[in-house]
């Protein structure tokens, strides 16, 4: 079981980035592997809004930063952890960049077969929006998110006990396999998703759209329900069905 944190924040002395740290090595105790990436460390750049994303499925920038790789990382692992510091009661700009250059996953439900946990920090304000928001852009993309941990850093709250309770729930989060179980909220959002991208007016764009091809080539067109979605997506993690 793989998990990718991205932390959204470029101090030196980021408390967000300092959690990613400590979840890492606690996480690591349990021989879960972690892969923390952090905008302090990796270069990732503005969205330039060209819609090659949308339209093509690559994102010209990917090769000029660590966006291609860290991208890949993230399609690769079972659990993705966004940890964000809360700037003037909103999510970071480092944060915000990052989840921009990965918005067309909304449309194709990327992260499905996946679990996500959101992290925030602040000193005092702002949480409940942020982790609102980081939790819906995750739940968009097709993620189950099972956990949602605040840190109020004026406080001084014990990261490890925050850090500790993240493990236990990533543990058993995998034990039970939260990754391929829908929710209301889920399947809602397929359905919704599904009418816009499969309908006969869209078929004839089957072979022109990245985005209808995908919901064609991924299997999702013809899944009735998300939970099909997930099957499917369990089905492929252990090869019986080819992926595409
Ligand atoms: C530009 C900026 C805006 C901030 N806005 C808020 C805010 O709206 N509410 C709040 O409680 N703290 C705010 N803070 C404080 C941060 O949330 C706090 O320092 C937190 O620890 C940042 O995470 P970090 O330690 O990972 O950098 C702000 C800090 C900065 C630098």
């Amino acid at each position: 079981m793989k998990v990718v944190g991205y932390a959204g924040n470029r101090s030196a002395f980021s408390k967000s980035i300092c959690m990613g740290e400590k979840l890492k090595i606690v996480l690591q105790e349990k021989n879960i592997e972690m892969e923390l990436y952090t905008a302090r460390d990796n270069m990732v750049q503005e969205c330039r809004g060209c819609g090659k994303c949308f339209d093509e499925g690559l994102c010209p920038q990917d090769r000029a930063d660590s966006m291609g790789c860290i991208r890949e990382k993230i399609l690769e692992a079972d659990l993705i952890v966004l940890l964000s510091p809360v700037y003037l009661n909103n999510v970071s700009g480092a944060m915000k960049t990052f989840l921009d250059r990965i918005g067309s996953w909304v449309h194709t439900l990327q992260l499905s077969g996946k679990i996500g946990i959101v992290v925030t920090v602040t000193d005092q304000s702002g949480q409940e929006f942020v982790t609102y928001y980081l939790q819906k852009i995750l739940s968009h993309m097709g993620c189950n998110v099972v956990g949602e941990y605040k840190v109020v850093a004026l406080e001084g709250l014990g990261q490890e006990e925050v850090v500790e309770r993240i493990v236990s729930n990533i543990v058993k989060a995998f034990s039970e396999q939260e990754q391929y179980k829908s929710t209301g909220d889920l399947e809602k959002l397929f359905q919704y998703t599904k009418e816009r991208y499969v309908n006969a007016d869209m078929e004839q764009y089957k072979d022109e759209s990245y985005e209808i091809k995908y919901w064609y080539d991924s299997g999702m067109a013809e899944c009735e329900t998300f939970q099909e979605v997930l099957n499917l997506r369990k089905l492929q993690c252990r090869g019986d069905v080819h992926e595409v």
